[in-house]
């Protein structure tokens, strides 16, 4: 079954077996009991967003399979004299690519380019439907620290709606067997969670204490049609993770956030230095699962 899986478009259509292959590489890997020989085979990158992480992580992993990563600059691109999108992927897959990762504004794009592309196609995140590298990443770190997800409870909390690594990261979770729950603003928490097995927290103090991991998310205004929250403060007041209600976590419990942080509205500089957290470690772990995610992809393309 794992071995027809050709393409990264979001954890939600991947089996929860191809998911532990991903995690089980990514951390034989890490630990030096596994390497990755691509011979050489290009790799395109195509990011229609700004990015820090995950376009540097890619890169890195690219490297580090010994593929060889070939970064298209949107700005400059053809895109630029009208070419469609459809029209530049097959110009890719006919220059001899292997594998093309893409992060598009438009939910959907990967989806799209995979169906016309006989190369793999991972997603780097697509509106907000999926980040599922970062999904995989989340529930790496996440497994490090705490053990078999199954039966932990992890809460995901900011603006739901517009996030793509709130999908990403429930779809994963719920795979692996663990609770959800999810908080924010009413406006920006959709009520269709429910039916795919999440809470609704709509007391954030009490849900606190009960989970093992929290993973917060940034206010993504950039997709917002107005703003949705009355004001950063009153944002930061009901739901940021202060030191305050930092301390009513259990003590095993665990700090994730995929970056980029707004300091002091999400997270407060204090948490986001201090020692529950492990943003740093999802970063590192993310080359790992990247390395991982391209050479079972790379491998079942063959
Ligand atoms: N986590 C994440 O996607 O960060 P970048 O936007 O910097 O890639």
């Amino acid at each position: 079954m794992d071995h027809q899986i050709k393409h990264c478009i979001g954890l939600r259509f991947l089996p929860t077996s191809f998911i532990e292959s991903v995690l089980n590489l990514a951390q034989q890997l890490k630990h030096g009991h596994a390497t990755v020989n691509l011979n050489q085979q290009a790799v395109v990158h195509v990011f229609f967003e700004p990015s820090t992480r995950t376009r540097l992580s890619f890169e890195m992993a690219t490297h580090r399979c010994q593929a060889f990563p070939m970064v298209l600059d949107i700005k400059t691109s053809s895109i630029t004299k009208g070419e469609s999108l459809l029209d530049m992927m097959r110009n890719i897959e006919a220059l001899g690519a292997k594998a093309v990762i893409v992060r598009h504004a438009n939910g959907g794009v990967p989806h799209f380019i995979s169906q016309q592309l006989t190369i793999p196609v991972i997603n780097a995140g697509d509106g907000y439907h999926e980040h599922p590298s970062q999904g995989l990443l989340d529930l790496f770190t996440m497994r490090d620290h705490l053990g078999d997800l199954s039966g932990k409870h992890v809460l995901v909390l900011g603006d739901i709606m517009h996030s793509r690594v709130a999908k990403s990261n429930i779809w994963g979770l719920l795979a692996m067997g663990a609770k959800v729950s999810v908080a924010g603003p009413p406006n920006l928490v959709p009520d269709t969670v429910r039916a795919w097995g999440v809470d609704i927290c709509t007391r954030l103090n009490d849900c606190l204490p009960t989970v093992d991991a929290v993973n917060v998310l940034r206010i993504q205004f950039e997709r917002q049609h107005g703003i949705a929250v009355p004001s950063i403060r009153e944002y930061r007041d009901q739901f940021g993770l202060s030191l305050a209600r930092q301390a009513l976590l259990p003590d095993h419990a665990i700090v994730l956030h995929p970056g980029p942080i707004n300091r002091g509205v999400e997270l407060d500089s204090y948490v986001a230095d201090g020692a529950s957290n492990v943003i740093l470690e999802q970063v590192s772990n993310g080359v790992f699962v990247r390395m991982a995610l391209l050479s079972l992809l790379m491998e079942n393309s063959k």
